[in-house]
């Protein structure tokens, strides 16, 4: 039997890629990738691993029908930061329109563009789309600057609406907290060392919230595969482990063999180059997360790993904190 094909959307990034290198594993896959360009040294990477690369713009919805031809399986990701940080996009938003408003309906365009295109695919078997939370709906209007997670959302319910016979074959997959927010986000967290030579993370999140923490480029793909092996119809939000930031402390300190704390944000933080609306977003997402749990607590549809009744390989975060470079911080 010839292999099935799965098409990846956002191939040459982080959660793309971790779908990728799943599914390159498996002898009954075979893995066309999507990039705006093929000529790129990831793209050159991934063709020399035996990945089909094929080009494809989210905002061009003739190119997406174009690269979904004969698909099995699709998965899609879109990626907001991406547009609100690119200094092309700085001029686009109509009179009166902040930037981050304009990405919100850039990213849902993005996301509708592949749900349109997904629903032309006679044979397709499975759409796993990458999605967040619908904060301003969950939060009951009280957070509503979270748009990278609004925009996702909103696709969604465009999705459900708009093409029910493709929404037969669809999961959602809902992405958790990115481990390498520890490194690369003081935003989120901020690690010092203090005058005793104890480490200080200082965060706005209560530090006894827990938070769906995920490897993402190692993790995404184990969970895209069991969305395309289990039955459609999931929302799941994925994580390696269910954590707070109180625990990760302690795995932290035990793994780097320091002393460290949580400590109060603190307020002189220096925000100069963090653009105020990724301030506010920040600031509501993770009070969101206190009040109302990063994947919504209150969501019905809401799955967690185990109800797929299959066993994923992850590891733990104690495991990815002792492959990482902490020594800029140390
Ligand atoms: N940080 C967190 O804790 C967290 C948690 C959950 C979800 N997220 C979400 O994760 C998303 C980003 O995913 P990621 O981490 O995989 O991003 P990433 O590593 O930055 O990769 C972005 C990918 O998107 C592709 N892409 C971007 N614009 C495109 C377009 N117009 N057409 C086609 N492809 C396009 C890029 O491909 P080319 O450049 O090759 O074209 C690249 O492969 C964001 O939307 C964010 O909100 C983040």
């Amino acid at each position: 039997m010839s292999p099935k094909l799965i098409v990846v959307v956002g191939a040459t990034g982080t959660q793309g890629g971790s779908v990728v290198d799943t599914f390159l594993k498996d002898p009954e896959w075979k893995v066309r990738g999507l990039t705006r360009n093929t000529s790129s040294a990831s793209a050159e990477k991934l063709r020399t691993r035996g990945v089909e690369v094929v080009s494809a713009n989210l905002g061009d919805p003739s190119s997406l029908v174009a690269a979904f031809a004969g698909a099995d399986a699709i998965f899609s990701v879109t990626d907001f930061w991406g547009a609100f940080l690119d200094p092309a996009n700085s001029s686009k938003p109509a009179p009166g329109q902040a930037l981050v408003e304009w990405v919100y309906e850039y990213e849902l365009q993005q996301g509708k563009n592949v749900l349109d295109a997904a629903s032309q695919i006679p044979d397709l078997q499975r759409l796993v789309f990458s999605s967040l939370a619908h904060v301003s709906k969950w939060s009951r209007g009280k957070y509503t600057h979270v748009y990278h997670y609004d925009s996702k959302a909103m696709a969604v319910e465009y999705g459900r609406a708009a093409h029910p016979e493709l929404w037969k074959k669809t999961s959602i997959i809902q992405l958790g907290y990115y481990l390498t927010n520890f490194l690369r986000m003081p935003q989120l967290v901020q690690i010092t060392k203090d005058k005793e030579g104890v480490y200080n993370l200082a965060s706005r999140l209560n530090p006894k919230t827990k938070l769906p923490m995920i490897a993402t480029d190692e993790d995404t793909g184990l969970f895209v595969k069991a969305l395309v092996d289990t039955e459609p119809g999931k929302n799941l939000i994925t994580y390696r482990e269910w954590m707070s930031l109180e625990e990760f402390i302690k795995v932290w300190s035990k793994v780097l063999g320091v002393k460290a704390k949580n400590v109060p944000f603190p307020d002189d933080f220096a925000w100069e180059g963090t653009p105020i609306e990724l301030k506010r977003a920040i600031i509501e997402i993770l009070a969101f997360c206190d009040e109302f749990g990063y994947q919504a607590r209150d969501d019905p549809s809401v799955n967690h790993p185990k109800d797929l009744g299959i066993e994923l390989k992850l590891g733990t975060v104690e495991e990815w904190i002792k492959k990482q470079d902490w020594s800029r911080f140390l």
